[in-house]
């Protein structure tokens, strides 16, 4: 009996030693089955019980189940304390360290151009213009003699024009030839109409100049349209665009399309017409083109200039976008640099 009892003992402490050297949850069933399993050396012992007196036998078979409950309850810890070292090994072993700052998405804006053009058409909108899309590929009649350029005029060299294998189809040099279209759709009701959009000129490519660049062009036909109305709604644009307060001035210019033509220029956003390096001291900004309507281009459209005038404009979106958000080399604009988009928004 008593030896039964020090080999209990012996066999709680073995078993106890051997649960301390455990280091992992799967070789903590072999401590199972060599301790406590059906094959185990504690069943082992229990065999040993038969061999006992009917006196000795039930403090034997308590002492026995008491060693059971002990080697049970601490191989449960021991599990625990082992799955809870293997799942911190295994985070860290995964390398997630939540305190990493996050990486910032790169997310998409609108282009400065299109910007800008929404803040030309919604303030032209307000005066009622409606916006017009004229095609970017054109015949050479509607890009330049419909608007009274003349064969072999020199104003035709001041755009240089990309021309495609027909000799009549090439990429329009400016949005003016949609002013023909929208007459020729309309007449004789009167027009009050922008049409944005892409053109082209060969042109050597700088800093102030693009070989693909946007304008939006206004066009206002009718029956007693003056050269008065031009200059308010120019006024009213720039104090919309540039902010209030604003002076323009006209300078005598010619294009082929208008007459009387002129250059609008704004008193300088920067040093509000003092001098400064963006106006080059002159204390204005050339915005645009504008002028009457020809009497030529009104008969082209279809409208009898007898009854009814007009009048035009042309401007760069590029360069108002320029000057609206101080950037000083047109290329940005079609670089794709993600900086420059996200700075010029
Ligand atoms: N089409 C001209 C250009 O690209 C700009 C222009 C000037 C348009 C005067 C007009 C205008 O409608 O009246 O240089």
């Amino acid at each position: 009996m008593n030896q039964l009892l020090s080999q209990l003992e012996d066999l709680r402490a073995e078993a106890q030693a051997a649960l301390a050297q455990l280091d992992s949850t799967e070789s903590s069933e072999a401590w199972y089955r060599d301790y406590l399993g059906r094959n185990g050396k504690l069943t082992a012992l229990l065999r040993g019980l038969g061999q006992l007196s009917k006196e000795e036998r039930p403090a034997a078979g308590q002492a026995a189940n008491q060693v059971k409950a002990a080697l049970e309850q601490a191989l449960h810890e021991r599990q625990a304390a082992l799955k809870q070292a293997e799942m911190v090994a295994a985070l860290s072993a995964e390398g997630v360290d939540v305190t990493l700052p996050g990486r910032p998405q790169q997310v998409g804006k609108l282009h400065p151009t299109t910007l800008t053009m929404r803040e030309i058409i919604d303030i032209c909108a307000q005066m009622g213009f409606q916006v017009y899309d004229a095609p970017e590929v054109e015949t050479d009649e509607y890009n330049f003699g419909l608007l009274n350029f003349l064969p072999g005029h020199p104003a035709r060299e001041m755009q240089d024009t990309f021309f495609t294998t027909n000799p009549d189809v090439i990429l329009r040099t400016h949005t003016s030839p949609g002013q023909i279209r929208v007459m020729r759709e309309h007449a004789p009701a009167p027009i009050r109409v922008v049409l944005p959009g892409k053109c082209f000129r060969n042109e050597d490519v700088t800093a102030r100049s693009e070989m693909m660049f946007y304008q939006v062009e206004g066009l206002v036909v009718g029956r007693n349209v003056t050269f008065s109305d031009l200059k308010g709604v120019l006024l009213n644009f720039a104090n919309q665009m540039y902010g209030e307060g604003r002076s323009i001035r006209f300078r005598k210019a010619y294009f082929p399309f208008t007459e009387p033509s002129v250059e609008v220029d704004v008193d300088c956003i920067l040093c509000g017409g003092k001098g400064c390096r963006v106006c080059k001291q002159s204390g204005w900004l050339e915005i645009l083109g504008a002028g009457m309507v020809h009497p030529v281009v009104l008969k082209n459209g279809g409208y009898d200039p007898a009854e009814f005038s007009g009048f035009a404009w042309g401007m760069g979106i590029e360069r108002q976008a320029m000057l609206k958000r101080s950037i000083d080399d047109i290329r940005y604009f079609y670089e794709n640099d993600a900086r420059f988009l996200a700075r010029a928004g």
